[in-house]
């Protein structure tokens, strides 16, 4: 079948992108799905940084590549053997296919899926395949996803099945914002009630951080990034304080605000100098998490003996470290009662054709979270 698609030929294209033009939206070849595959109606796709980070060079990736990667749809179509979904099923995507029986699956740890990472890195399918082509010559998909697009075929380990009654454009937003923000408090960090956070980044994966600190129980979240209109939306969302990075007494403030440091610290920028800022307002004993997902030639330089001298824990978190078939239906549930209200992120809508748009203002910091409905 044809389906409509934003293909991205050339990495690190300048700004405006509304005048470079860095993703192409046109017609491609959609191949019907394989054994263990499915065809989603792509409802809405939501524009991460990881996406803008392929977009400028920052993630290189195999190219020509159909981006998108956190999105929602309804089944169309499942291949053979396709067992646990079925045609009308309402679906979130999730960017680590996971196979479910390699060491990583078998120890509960999906995000770190071996087959999975190798296939998101080759830009194929969970099976090893592409579906997508143009003029016989094959597109790579993005993270096993590729939802900026009117249709995608994906493994069925891609997918979460999620209530028909749930709005599909907010649903979008669990699929990577909400698993990973949210997962990194309490599935990494495992933060306990009544702990002193800080989140140093407040896109919409450390927005949804500071939601989960919140639904945690944390007793004070610090807020901090370098725009002044974050720092106010984030006081809105429930930040007890806010601090801009760029002053140059930054540290100091945190430091005072948090009585020498906070409990749990989180990095959701994406940057080098705010990972080591993260880590040094991080208390003696304290954990600095981060999820941000810098050029992967950067290098991070720390005090090593705080390390050990301070007992201090520096921990990744992909997806945030999630178990996406059990945490994404209890976030839903946990929206649903309101004690998640992840929607406040979404403050953007826009059409497939504006895509290059959509970048240009989540690059240029305004807004939080931008979903292309289709
Ligand atoms: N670990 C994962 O599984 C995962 C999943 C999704 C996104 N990510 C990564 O998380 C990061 C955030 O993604 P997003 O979509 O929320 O991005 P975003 O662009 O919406 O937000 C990033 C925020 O960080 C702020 N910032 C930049 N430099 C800063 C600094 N030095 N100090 C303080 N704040 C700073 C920006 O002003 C912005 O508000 C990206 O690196 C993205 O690639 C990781
Ligand atoms: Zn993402
Ligand atoms: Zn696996």
């Amino acid at each position: 079948m044809k389906a409509t698609a934003a293909i991205l030929e050339t990495m690190g294209l300048p700004r405006p992108y509304t005048e470079s033009m860095p993703l192409v939206i046109g017609e491609l070849e959609l191949a019907p799905p394989g054994p263990g595959e499915v065809l989603v109606r792509i409802a809405a796709a939501g524009l991460c940084h990881s996406d803008l980070s392929v977009i400028d060079g920052n993630r290189p990736r195999p190219l020509p590549m159909a981006l998108g990667h956190e999105a929602a749809g309804v089944i169309e179509e499942v291949g053979v053997g396709v067992s646990r979904f079925a045609v009308g099923d309402h679906v979130v995507m999730v960017f680590v296919p996971s196979c479910g029986s390699c060491g990583f699956c078998a120890r509960g740890r999906p995000a770190l899926c071996e087959p999975g990472a190798s296939a998101n890195g080759a830009g194929t399918l969970l099976g090893g395949g592409r579906r997508l082509s143009r003029a016989g010559s094959d597109i790579n998909h993005h993270l096993g996803v590729s939802a900026f697009a009117s249709h995608a075929v994906v493994s069925e380990h891609s997918l979460v099945k999620i209530p028909t009654s749930f709005d599909l454009t907010k649903a979008a937003l669990f699929g990577c914002a909400v698993l990973t923000g949210v997962g990194a408090v309490v599935n990494t960090a495992s933060l306990p009630p009544g702990a002193s956070a800080a989140v140093v980044g407040l896109g919409g994966v450390g927005l949804s951080a500071l939601l989960g600190a919140q639904l945690a129980g944390a007793r004070q979240i610090i807020a901090v990034d370098l725009s002044d209109e974050k720092l106010a939306f984030a006081r809105e969302l429930g930040a007890t304080h806010t601090v801009n990075a760029g002053d140059a007494s930054a540290e100091e403030q945190i430091r005072d605000l948090s009585g020498g440091g906070v409990e749990y610290a989180f990095e959701m920028a994406g940057s080098v100098p705010a990972l080591e800022l993260a880590y040094r307002i991080t208390a003696r004993g304290g954990t600095t998490v981060t999820s941000g997902l810098p050029h992967p030639e950067r290098q991070l330089s720390i005090q090593a003996v705080s390390l050990v001298a301070e007992e201090r824990t520096l921990k990744g978190s992909y997806i945030g470290a999630s178990v996406p078939s059990i945490d994404l239906p209890r976030y839903l549930a946990l929206y649903e009662q309101g004690k998640l209200p992840v929607d406040k992120l979404l403050t953007h809508t826009l059409i497939l054709d504006d895509v290059n748009g959509g970048f240009d203002r989540l690059a240029s910091g305004e807004g939080i979270r931008h979903v292309i409905v289709m």
